[in-house]
């Protein structure tokens, strides 16, 4: 699992990397990472916003409290809690709020949407990240991901956050692809236990929406 979840920060970097880029967050930025898993964005959200930040690092699962806290052992500013998007509350009010891989396996991804818009102070950010897992391609053929309770949700992405209420300042999709021996293959590898050989592989495309909350609280 460790395994998958440094392949996955590799292998979708870069939507990562434009979306923080489009935000233009910086030194100073309160931040909640819904769903963090291991951590692994809640430490590139650390390293933006320096010591004086702070990221608010948010899982369901109490063992990613322990895994977080390893990944961030070198960022104090990193604080992980043990609770439910649903249920999200935080001791103040974030700049941003984000999610990647969460949405898709969440009883109602607008329940927890509209969960991040309350976390966000007024003119803050929500930004989320989610797959399209039908529309990746092993050899030119669909892959699914029939465990996840909403595998496509990165394709309803605009309308659930227009849906809670945001301002929805951009959103786009990216797809990791490759072929032969290389991250992207082993990505595959580590997630669905087939090994592509030398087929060509294009991952699930990750939908970025990128919104601001509006108006007076
Ligand atoms: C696929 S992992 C994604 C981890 C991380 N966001 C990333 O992109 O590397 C999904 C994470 O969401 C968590 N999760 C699932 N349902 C949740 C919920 N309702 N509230 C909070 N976290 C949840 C799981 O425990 C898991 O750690």
């Amino acid at each position: 699992m460790a395994e998958l979840k440094g392949l996955r920060d590799d292998v979708y970097r870069r939507p990562l990397a434009t979306a923080l880029d489009r935000l233009g967050i910086g030194a100073g930025w309160r931040c909640v990472d819904v769903g963090a898993g291991g951590g692994d964005v809640s430490v590139a959200l650390a390293e933006v916003v320096g010591r004086t930040g702070r990221v608010y690092s948010v899982d369901s699962d109490p063992a990613a409290r322990d895994e977080v806290a390893r990944a961030a052992a070198a960022h104090s500013q990193v604080l992980a809690i043990t609770q439910a998007g649903e249920d999200l509350t935080l001791p103040e009010l974030v700049d941003l709020a984000f999610c990647r891989f969460l949405l898709l396996h969440v009883f109602d991804p607008s329940v927890v949407l509209a969960k991040m818009t309350d976390a966000v102070r007024d003119g803050g950010w929500v930004v989320a990240q989610e797959p399209i897992t039908s529309a990746g391609r092993i050899d030119g053929r669909p892959m699914s991901m029939p465990d996840a309770r909403h595998p496509d949700i990165g394709a309803l992405l605009p309308a659930l956050a227009r849906d809670a209420g945001l301002e929805l300042v951009d959103a786009w999709a990216e797809a990791p692809a490759g072929v032969g021996p290389g991250p992207v293959s082993a990505y595959l590898e580590t997630l669905t236990g087939v090994d592509p050989g030398d087929d060509p592989i294009v991952l699930p495309p990750l939908v970025t929406v990128v919104g601001r909350r509006r108006g007076v609280r």
